[in-house]
């Protein structure tokens, strides 16, 4: 148990770590160039270092120097080169959807991915279907868990029509998408992050990008020497959501990655009347096609102001996907009814994130309801406190400590070691920011 008492308010500067969704990606696409690449500012997490392991178990090369990670990659078609076998892919949801667009394409190869307890419980017929459409041999247990193996084959494009918004669906179908012969397309039904189509932009590799569809045709190599990872602004949100919640703080955020998709949780932290100040990208002008290569990067000022309550809809949960339980926890301490619908994914996250979510805050003293699609809190002005069971899940972890500061009796949290997933630095950059 690890506990956090109500605290005085946070001060100071935060750095957030790498991010995690880009530096998967960076491992990925480093992997499957021919060329090394350096990738910057490399999360070095539990999460991240599964990925790591996974393309050295593919064939490439990794040595970590500091920050920074220099990756030998086994070039595009050529992961065939290793040995058909287990791959381990631990907590990580994006290595496990992800990873399968680059093996599905590997003819004569196989593999197995499994992974940890709540890895068993994650769908991949998500993945796993429209992978077969385009020509891969796929099993999953029951048709749509893990483990999930992958027979690699001669892959021919198709058209994908997604039936919810998923980066990592539409990131593992773009993959594919390079190996297939003909044109792929993936059609989403809201944007969701871009930063594949980002890395696919920087990597050479062309790509449509119009109304909606993504248009992607076979290619023969990438064209990558370096990469640079922003700090991870879904990281940064506990502290963001502590720093709206405990009276009179103020902190500034430096070197956060502001891209438009990843920041929906600010532009709601702000509706709710928190001060959050900083040059976040604008959304894309209708027509704009892909999105530019470089990841936006800034700074964040964040002060405590009193809440508000707000309702969150379908269009933009996927832009605040892994924050949503941070918009429940300010809902607690806003006046008024915070709502979120249209975010039944949550359910399929490290967690059941309306089942954990609910529960967790309840357990705490607020006065909050589940529903079918997202949850509904009637915000009391403050948290009793009490105890969190992280349940294995990393968000759920940090939300406890969040919860904890901002508390009038404190949390304990159990299972607080989940942090690592994602933030390892996690309780000394609390800390940090509560020490006088
Ligand atoms: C991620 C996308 C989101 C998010 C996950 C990371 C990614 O999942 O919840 O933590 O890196 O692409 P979905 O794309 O399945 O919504």
């Amino acid at each position: 148990m690890t506990r956090f008492e109500p605290a005085g308010p946070l001060r100071g500067t935060l750095a957030p770590p790498p991010d995690k969704s880009i530096s998967h990606r960076a491992a990925l696409f480093a992997a499957m160039s021919e060329e090394p690449v350096t990738l910057r500012n490399f999360l070095q997490a539990d999460d991240t270092v599964a990925t790591l392991d996974a393309i050295r178990s593919l064939g490439a090369g990794v040595q970590t120097s500091g920050p920074d990670v220099l990756v030998r990659g086994v070039g595009l078609r050529t992961a065939q080169a290793a040995t058909g076998g287990m791959l381990d892919v631990r907590n990580a949801g994006t290595l496990l959807r992800l990873l399968p667009g680059w093996l599905a394409g590997q003819p004569g190869g196989w593999w197995t991915l499994t992974g940890d307890e709540s890895i068993m419980r994650r769908p991949v017929d998500r993945v796993a279907e429209p992978l077969r459409r385009m020509g891969a041999q796929i099993e999953a247990r029951d048709g749509r868990l893990p483990p999930l193996t992958i027979h690699g084959a001669d892959l021919t494009g198709a058209e994908h029509e997604l039936p919810i918004a998923s980066a990592q669906v539409k990131s593992c179908l773009l993959i594919a998408g390079m190996l297939a012969e003909g044109e792929t397309i993936v059609r989403e039904p809201a944007p969701s992050r871009d930063h594949t189509e980002r890395i696919l932009r920087r990597a050479r590799v062309p790509f449509d990008h119009e109304a909606g569809a993504l248009r992607i045709r076979q290619v023969d190599e990438l064209e990558l020497d370096e990469l640079t990872v922003p700090g991870d602004a879904s990281s940064a949100a506990f502290a963001v959501a502590a720093a709206a919640c405990v009276e009179r703080s103020r902190i500034v955020v430096e070197d956060v990655g502001l891209n438009w998709t990843r920041t929906a949780f600010l532009r709601i932290a702000t509706r709710m009347g928190a001060v959050v100040l900083g040059d976040l990208e604008e959304p894309p002008a209708a027509g704009a096609g892909a999105p530019p290569p470089d990841e936006p990067v800034g700074e964040l000022d964040v002060a405590a102001a009193p809440l508000e309550a707000t309702s969150v809809d379908a269009a933009e949960v996927p832009l605040a996907i892994d924050e949503l339980p941070l918009v429940a926890l300010m809902g607690c301490f806003a006046e008024g009814q915070t709502v979120v619908r249209g975010a039944a994914e949550l359910r399929y996250k490290e967690s059941d994130r309306i089942t954990t979510v609910v529960g967790g805050l309840r357990g705490l003293g607020a006065q909050i309801e589940a529903l079918e699609d997202g949850f509904a809190v009637h915000g009391t002005g403050g948290l009793e406190g009490g105890t969190l069971d992280a349940g294995g899940d990393h968000r759920m972890a940090m939300l406890g400590a969040v919860a904890g500061l901002a508390s009038r009796r404190g949390v304990e949290v159990s299972g607080m070691e989940a942090a690592a997933v994602s933030y390892p630095a996690f309780e000394s950059d609390l800390g940090r920011l509560l020490a006088r």
